[in-house]
């Protein structure tokens, strides 16, 4: 099989880019992670990227010129789908135009209830009995274009933060190279890449 080429947008932690380039490493699984982009020097998916040989691109969004030197990056490294995993900027317009149906996102909530930040404390505060997590392709609207896969649980009374999220990411390891063999199966989305 001929591996599509990849990047993953990443801001913080990696723990989904970490999961993606283990699942990565399978003969059978359609892309390779070719790029990781962060727009946090600090970000600890950063050595994850390190350790794993792959190139990665520190981006800072105050500059003019950054969304024709990005989107350059990703058209010179032949990206086939671009993977947002905890990124925390919005994306130009112009980018998610000329990558159109080719970006996803992983979101911490059924979608399209909590959009925006702050999720798991705002699950808590509505005291939601289901919970999970969704990947979705991203258009110009937060958090909101069309669901590929969602994936849920029922909650305890007795939950925090951390058990939310512990649950929740346990689940987005499964949904995103899940979401991610579903595209490539579709012959609407291969035709386009
Ligand atoms: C994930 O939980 C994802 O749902 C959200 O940001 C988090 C990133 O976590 N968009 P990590 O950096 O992959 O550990």
């Amino acid at each position: 099989m001929v591996k599509k080429n990849a990047c993953v947008f990443i801001s913080g932690k990696g723990t989904n880019l970490k999961n993606l380039i283990d699942k990565s490493r399978d003969s059978s699984f359609p892309i390779k992670i070719k790029l990781v982009i962060s727009n946090n020097i600090n970000a600890l998916g950063i050595k994850i990227a390190r350790k794993n040989s792959i190139t990665y691109k520190i981006i800072n969004t105050k500059l003019r010129n950054y969304e024709t030197n990005l989107i350059n990056i990703l058209k010179f490294n032949k990206i086939s789908l671009i993977c947002l995993a905890g990124y925390m900027k919005i994306l130009p317009k112009r980018l998610i135009r000329k990558f159109e149906n080719k970006v996803i996102n992983i979101h911490p909530s059924l979608l399209p209830k909590f959009k925006g930040l702050n999720t798991y404390s705002k699950i808590i505060k509505r005291r939601e009995v289901k919970t999970g997590c969704s990947v979705h392709f991203v258009n110009e609207k937060l958090d909101d274009g069309k669901i590929i896969i969602q994936k849920s649980f029922f909650i305890n009374q007795n939950y925090d933060e951390n058990y939310l999220k512990n649950r929740t990411q346990k689940l987005e390891y499964l949904a995103y190279p899940e979401a991610i063999i579903s595209l490539f199966r579709s012959k609407k989305f291969k035709k386009k890449t």
